[in-house]
């Protein structure tokens, strides 16, 4: 499976803060958003990878994430010329994506929980159609909102209904087979002038072949779309990491733990991340997989 991850729009929610950089790349208490959903790529097992984002960011991104070498992952770079829908990632990715499966994440998605990798891997290698993931909030008008038939079954997605008929959000991770680039592909922008991801899942489901997982009350799906939730988000991170001494999304521990790179690997980045509490961190585990070796 290919993943992308969708990093631009117009970030017009969080001006004046992201008009001179892009939202994907404030950061989240002590690392760049978008090393959230590079985090969740990485656990799903995902090493091929393309960063779409606005023709003004992308190098930024380039400068941050670079070819993906200290990550063991391979990252590749599109730009999205305007903001027109979310779909027109599979338009943009379609030569990237090939004739493979691909998992989409947006790059405003912050998701945390234990047992996470493991069921993103299930999900990977069990794909057949769509898979969506869904969560439980109280503002559920501002999401794409499941819609469940008599029998408890899915039956559509709605994005931003008025009246939401279920509190189930479907959040910015989408894996889909292959077909999904000929749908973006036919697809008409909507009254808003967007290609909507909602009406790709909504053609999964009319096929019966979209499932969509409840992520659950265990597991956190944080909002990035408010000054206060991007706030909320960061004491989220600081408050588990302060607590636990671990880091969320450290993109280098996931590389190794994930076997995509090695013990002197990881004992080189950390020399180039230097002094900050992320540089430690990862030089303090590094240093004790070379004793654990010795
Ligand atoms: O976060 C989950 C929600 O994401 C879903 O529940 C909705 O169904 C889905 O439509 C989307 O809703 P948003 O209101 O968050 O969409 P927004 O237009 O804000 O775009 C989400 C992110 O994707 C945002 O960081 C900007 C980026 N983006 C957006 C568009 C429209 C792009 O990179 N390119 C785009 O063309």
């Amino acid at each position: 499976m290919k993943g992308i991850i969708l990093a631009g729009g117009s970030g017009s929610r969080l001006h004046p803060v992201t008009r001179a950089l892009s939202k994907q790349l404030m950061p989240i208490y002590d690392k760049p958003m978008i090393y959230y959903p590079l985090a969740v790529q990485m656990l799903a097992g995902i090493r091929e990878i393309l960063v779409i984002s606005t023709p003004h960011d992308l190098p930024l991104f380039k400068r941050l994430l670079g070819s993906g070498v200290d990550f063991g992952v391979q990252l590749d770079y599109a730009e999205q010329a305007h903001p027109n829908g979310l779909a027109e990632a599979f338009i943009i990715g379609r030569e990237f994506v090939g004739a493979d499966s691909v998992c989409l994440v947006l790059g405003d998605n912050v998701f945390h929980g234990h047992g996470l990798a493991k069921l993103l891997q299930k999900e990977v290698d069990h794909l057949n159609g769509a898979t969506l993931f869904g969560y439980q909030v109280k503002d559920p008008q501002r999401y794409g909102v499941a819609v469940f038939d008599s029998a408890g079954a899915l039956s559509a997605v709605e994005e931003k209904p008025a009246q939401p008929k279920s509190s189930l959000a479907i959040t910015g991770l989408y894996m889909y087979d292959n077909e999904v680039v000929d749908v973006a592909a036919r697809m008409q922008p909507s009254a808003r002038g967007e290609l909507e991801i909602t009406e790709v899942n909504n053609h999964y489901i009319r096929r019966n072949k979209a499932k969509l997982i409840d992520l659950g009350r265990g597991m956190a799906w944080l909002d990035t779309g408010t000054h206060d939730s991007l706030m909320e988000a960061a004491q989220f991170v600081q408050v588990l990491e302060n607590r636990t001494g671990v880091q969320i999304a450290c993109l280098e521990e996931i590389a190794w733990r994930m076997g995509y790179i090695d013990d002197v690997q990881l004992l080189a980045s950390a020399d180039k991340l230097g002094k900050s509490t992320y540089g430690e961190y990862v030089k303090a585990l590094a240093l004790a997989a070379a004793k654990e070796t010795t």
